[in-house]
């Protein structure tokens, strides 16, 4: 296979001709490239920008000393769980507890056509076992990690919501990475009472999936959620194009003015 430095690394440059020109494959190194070239090369680069989404994270909430837990909608395959975990070890983060919410069976029955055929039920499934292996395996504050199964619509219960709010229980870093309008809905409701002052909300696939438009998926039920939370929320990182993260900060009114 070719292989290809990732778009958000430093990109080599030649000179050429007297000026500074970037390295890139010509038709000799990409005779072979295919299908399979194509998924790996774009793996590549998308896991790239999540870990260092990761990275930039994990030093804003230490050096902005926001605390709480990790809360994760949508674990699959533990590859951003995996990334939260060792952000957290690289800063010395004591207490922080990593929650997986996953129904562990893949996607739920889509209620809207998704751009994507892969997006099926079923698909991306991952059973709890096995994410708990790679979890173990990756060996990084294994006894902080839980996971909670079963489908938002009722997983996320009464209960559940009860027993967090008792402890006092707050969030730092959320990822919502559940692709759906109607996965995001319930955990849009879940989180609320669990924000703060600071509070990162990461949503992979904000623009994944219904070919960015805000009128589906996450977008959408984020759009709905902002219309129903006293929490507001202040654009931060953007993760490729496919995801950003917003910090959540108290306001009676919007603050005007482009940031
Ligand atoms: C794109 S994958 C997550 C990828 C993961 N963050 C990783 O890095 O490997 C989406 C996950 O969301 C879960 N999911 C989607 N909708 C759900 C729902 N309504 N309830 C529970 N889990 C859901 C699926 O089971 C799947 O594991």
């Amino acid at each position: 296979m070719t292989k290809s430095a990732p778009d958000n690394q430093p990109v080599s440059i030649n000179g050429r001709m007297g000026e500074p020109w970037v390295h890139l494959e010509d038709g000799h190194a990409l005779a072979n490239w295919g299908k399979d070239e194509e998924i790996a090369y774009n793996q590549m680069n998308r896991q790239t920008e999540k870990a260092i989404f990761f990275r930039r994270t994990f030093d804003f909430l230490t050096d902005s000393r926001v605390k709480g837990d990790y809360f994760e909608f949508g674990s699959h395959r533990c590859r951003t769980f995996r990334m939260a975990l060792t952000e957290a070890r690289k800063h010395n983060v004591q207490d922080m507890h990593f929650w997986a919410f996953d129904s562990f069976e893949g996607l739920p029955e889509l209620k809207h056509a998704s751009s994507l055929e892969i997006w099926k039920k079923g698909a991306l499934k991952t059973a709890v076992d096995d994410f708990m292996r790679m979890v173990n395996e990756h060996g990084i504050y294994t006894d902080r990690v839980h996971t909670v199964k079963g489908y938002y619509s009722d997983s996320l219960t009464a209960e559940l919501h009860k027993s967090f709010s008792d402890q006092k229980k707050k969030a730092s870093l959320i990822t919502v990475d559940c692709d759906l309008y109607e996965s995001a809905i319930p955990v849009f409701k879940f989180i609320d009472e669990f924000l703060q002052e600071g509070s990162v909300i990461y949503m992979d696939d904000l623009f994944a999936g219904f070919k960015g438009t805000p009128l589906k998926g996450i977008a959408r039920a984020f759009l709905e959620y902002q219309q129903k939370t006293k929490w507001r929320f202040i654009r931060h990182l953007d993760v490729g194009w496919w995801g950003r993260s917003y910090l959540a900060y108290e306001a009676k009114e919007p603050v005007t003015g482009i940031l």
